[in-house]
């Protein structure tokens, strides 16, 4: 398994994740209406390179993650950047039980992979979500198993057609899909592109 506590001290550091979350965020803003009113949670938010990128934008946002370094390495960074619109919390919504509050708008990037049972987290969002409420998840398309390689036990990417019969499953509508961005990585010396997806779909009251 990947140990995000011992990457979270580097993670800002590599220049393609800063940009990836930047595209996303820009992706975001062509599906969504955001509004300073508006409430988000970021699940699997690392140090917080999307919401960074979207808070200037929203009210109140919740960084959820389960990794305790990469929260110490957000929680720096909210308190040196003065902002009081950002929280950080320790939350796994596989094992722990559901938040009392509720938000206009969840969303993820690059975590859903990580997560062994999607259904669950879906129907996780749908709960913690407004009536009318949005969520939006980035995440890898699917692919071959090179991204992480052999020893990875989450998901290979997700396959668009699966992922939207979930959600619809959950109760989503409005289920809208975009390519963003796609991620390099070195698979047998050679560079391989990982398309990203962005996924928003709404909570219809
Ligand atoms: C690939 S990183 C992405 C971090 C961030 N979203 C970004 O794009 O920079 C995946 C993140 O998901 C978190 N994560 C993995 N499983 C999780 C779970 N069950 N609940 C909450 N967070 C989880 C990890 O700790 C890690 O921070």
């Amino acid at each position: 398994m990947i140990d995000f506590n011992e990457r979270a001290r580097d993670w800002d550091s590599d220049p393609a994740k800063v940009e990836r979350a930047r595209l996303v965020a820009g992706a975001m803003h062509s599906q969504v209406t955001f509004t300073p009113q508006m409430s988000a949670l970021e699940y699997g938010c690392g140090t917080g390179l999307l919401s960074f990128a979207l808070q200037d934008s929203l009210g109140q946002i919740c960084l959820a993650d389960s990794s305790p370094g990469m929260l110490a390495v957000l929680a720096q960074k909210i308190s040196l950047g003065g902002l009081d619109n950002m929280t950080a919390r320790l939350l796994d919504l596989v094992i722990d039980p559901l938040p009392q509050e509720r938000y206009d708008l969840i969303y993820s990037l690059m975590t859903l992979h990580h997560v062994a049972d999607t259904d669950v987290i879906l129907q996780r969002f749908h709960a913690l979500l407004k009536q009318n409420g949005v969520v939006c998840i980035a995440d890898l398309d699917q692919e071959d198993g090179s991204f992480h390689g052999a020893d990875f036990e989450g998901h290979k990417g997700f396959n668009r057609q699966a992922l939207q019969q979930a959600l619809q499953k959950t109760g989503f509508q409005n289920i809208r899909f975009q390519t963003v961005t796609r991620v390099t990585r070195q698979v047998d010396g050679q560079p391989k592109d990982f398309p990203v997806f962005l996924c928003c779909a709404d909570k219809v009251g």
